[in-house]
């Protein structure tokens, strides 16, 4: 593929490395996210961490290592790691080599997810993502979905102010926006309606308030007026490499009713959204980049979307940065 086509590389940001119950204390998950060998564990007092997958030592993949209380424990010659990525005792039983210590990335876990902060040159996280009412608020748990994608997380998030294509690929009878983009920072807001035709005659008025947190993590706010009904929709795109991703899509609903019946709405939902990634995804599989699209009128605000993504690629700055300077 022609490099012009190509997203420039992978976007700093918060993105979802795992559902927490697929981590139980003292697991040990290889991982591939971020075109990186990663380790995800869970101590045995509960804590989940990430790291690099060969040991600092003579290089053997953790993925082989236990838990052993608050440690990771390489199978190769027993070095210990703790929180902090830092060797704390060798299988030899002698003295610890103060260089060796394993790469650790920052994660947060909440709503059932478990976060992993991503910077090129490993920076400490510059934002923090939402923590969402759950069960303890009057809200369900996150049902989640998840599908793998030749795609970037870019196209994916950009599908959310794409207005132009709800009526086209996922059949809305109706959909426009409501007030301007807003952009604070890492954080993009927007507003739209959508009209959902249900057998025949009858139409479901939505309202969106989209939350872009960073290109991994967008947060809907679903409002169905009618039936004062709200569901909090999560679309989470994960860069396994530079080109490929793996989408989780995620709803939870404030209890409405008898607690089957909000169940099954969600699952309705849940489902829903689904259809629609399934909907988007084989467009995604098989487009292209343009960087510079020729907009029409009836176009979401794309061009808006797209000046917000360029905060995310520290590469393009750094080379930016390291061109020679000529003296005049
Ligand atoms: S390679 Fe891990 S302890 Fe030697
Ligand atoms: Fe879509």
């Amino acid at each position: 593929m022609v490099e012009a086509y190509r997203f420039p590389g992978i976007p700093v940001g918060w993105f979802t490395v795992a559902i927490s119950g697929e981590l139980r204390a003292g697991q040990v998950l290889p991982l591939k996210y971020f075109g990186e060998e990663l380790i995800l564990y869970r101590t045995e007092s509960g804590e989940a961490r990430l790291t690099d997958a060969y040991c600092p030592h003579l290089g053997a993949h953790l993925g082989a290592g236990k838990v052993e209380g608050e440690n990771l424990r390489c199978a190769f010659h027993g070095f210990e790691f703790g929180g902090d990525g830092r060797c704390v005792r060798t299988g030899y039983g002698k003295a610890v080599p103060r260089k060796a210590k394993l790469g650790t990335w920052p994660i947060r876990e909440h709503n059932g997810y478990i976060f992993a902060w991503y910077h090129p040159e490993r920076k400490q996280p510059e934002w923090e993502i939402p923590v969402l009412p759950g069960p303890a608020e009057g809200w369900t748990a996150f049902r989640t979905r998840s599908i793998k994608v030749k795609s970037h997380p870019q196209e994916t998030s950009e599908n959310s102010v794409d207005t132009g294509h709800f009526v086209q690929v996922h059949g809305f009878g109706d959909a426009w926006t409501e007030g301007d983009l807003e952009v604070e920072g890492h954080l993009l807001k927007g507003a739209y309606g959508i009209r959902y035709p249900i057998a025949g005659k009858l139409n479901l008025v939505m309202k969106f308030n989209v939350e872009v947190h960073g290109l991994g993590y967008s947060l809907v706010r679903v409002e169905m007026p009618r039936f004062n009904a709200s569901v909090h929709a999560l679309v989470m795109s994960s860069p396994v490499d530079k080109e490929n991703i793996v989408l989780r899509t995620s709803v939870s609903m404030k209890h409405w009713g008898p607690r089957p019946v909000t169940h099954l709405i969600r699952e309705l939902a849940s489902l829903g959204l689904n259809k629609e990634v399934g909907q988007d995804a084989p467009i995604w599989e098989t487009k292209r980049y343009v960087e510079r699209p020729i907009l029409a009128e009836g176009d979401g605000p794309i061009a808006e979307y797209r000046r917000y993504c360029r905060q995310f690629y520290v590469q393009e700055a750094v080379k930016v940065a390291k061109l020679p300077v000529v003296a005049a």
